[in-house]
C-alpha cells in the first residue's frame, strides 16, 4: 500500500462556461520516504495537486487515500488532525507570520497539541538549532534574509515531526546560491525518512529529487526516476 493514492483525480474550478480544468485523471502513487518533484508550466495544475495531497482542497472526482483512509471520509476534526502531525507546508514566500518572532511562528504548529511550555521551548530551539538559526528566534520574519526565513519555515515544518513535506517553489524567491542550501537541507531531511515532495520550475532544483513527474494541463505527462 502506498502512502498516499491518488486515483482517477479531477479538480475543475468554476461552473458552466466559467469553469477550469485544473486537474484531470490523475493516477498517482508515492511511498514513504519518497523525494518527488513536480515540473511543469505555470497553470498545468501543479499548486492543485500539491493543495489536494497536503488535505488543503478536495477534488471534484476520483479518490484520493492517505495512509489507506479515504481523505474525503474523514470528518473535520480528523482533517485538522492530518494537518497538523502528518503534513507540513512550505511556500515560495515562505508564510511565516510577519507580526510574530521566528521562534513564535515556528511554535505556533504546537499549539494544537499537548505539550508543556518547557517541552515546546526545546523542541522549537532544536529545530532552530538543526537549521542553524537559534540565533535569530527573537527576531521577526522581516528582520531575516529571505534564505533565513525559508530555514524558518523548515523548521516550523519540522516541530510537529510530521513525515510529509509538500514545498510550493521554495527556491522561488533565492537567488540561486541560497536555493542550493534549502534544497541540500531538503535533501538531508529526506536522507532523515521524511516524504517529500517538491513543485518547482528549475531543472537544476529538480536534479535533487529521486523522482521527477512532469505534468501539463493538468495531465501527467511524464514520470521518471532520476538516476
Ligand atoms: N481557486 C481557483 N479558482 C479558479 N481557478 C483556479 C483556482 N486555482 C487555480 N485555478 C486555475 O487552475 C489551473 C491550475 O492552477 P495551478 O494549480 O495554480 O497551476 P500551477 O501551480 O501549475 O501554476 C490554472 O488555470 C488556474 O488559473
Ligand atoms: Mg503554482
Amino acid at each position: 500500500m502506498s502512502m498516499i493514492q491518488l486515483e482517477n483525480i479531477s479538480k475543475i474550478y468554476g461552473k458552466n462556461s466559467f469553469s477550469t480544468i485544473a486537474l484531470q485523471d490523475v493516477t498517482l502513487n508515492i511511498e514513504k520516504g519518497e523525494y518527488v518533484a513536480i515540473m511543469g508550466p505555470s497553470g498545468s495544475g501543479k499548486s492543485t495537486l500539491l493543495n489536494i495531497i497536503g488535505c488543503m482542497d478536495t477534488q471534484t472526482a476520483g479518490k484520493y487515500k492517505l495512509n489507506d483512509k479515504d481523505v474525503s471520509l474523514l470528518n473535520n476534526k480528523e482533517l485538522s488532525l492530518v494537518r497538523n502531525t502528518t503534513i507540513s507546508f512550505i511556500f515560495q514566500h515562505f508564510a511565516l507570520m510577519k507580526d510574530y518572532s521566528i521562534y513564535d511562528n515556528v511554535e505556533l504548529p504546537l499549539s494544537f497539541k499537548k505539550i508543556s511550555k518547557k517541552n515546546k521551548k526545546a523542541i522549537v530551539m532544536n529545530c532552530l538549532k538543526s537549521l542553524n538559526i537559534e540565533d535569530q528566534a527573537n527576531k521577526k520574519p522581516g528582520q531575516l534574509s529571505g534564505g533565513q526565513q525559508q530555514r524558518a519555515a523548515i523548521a516550523r515544518a519540522l516541530s510537529t515531526e510530521s513525515h510529509i513535506i509538500l514545498a510550493d517553489e521554495p527556491t522561488g524567491s533565492l537567488d540561486q546560491k541560497t536555493g542550493k542550501d534549502i534544497m541540500d537541507i531538503l535533501t538531508s531531511l529526506n536522507r532523515g525518512g521524511k516524504t517529500i515532495i517538491i513543485i518547482t520550475h528549475d531543472p537544476q532544483i529538480a536534479a535533487y529529487c529521486k523522482r521527477i513527474i512532469t505534468i501539463n494541463d493538468g495531465t501527467i505527462v511524464k514520470d521518471e526516476l532520476n538516476t
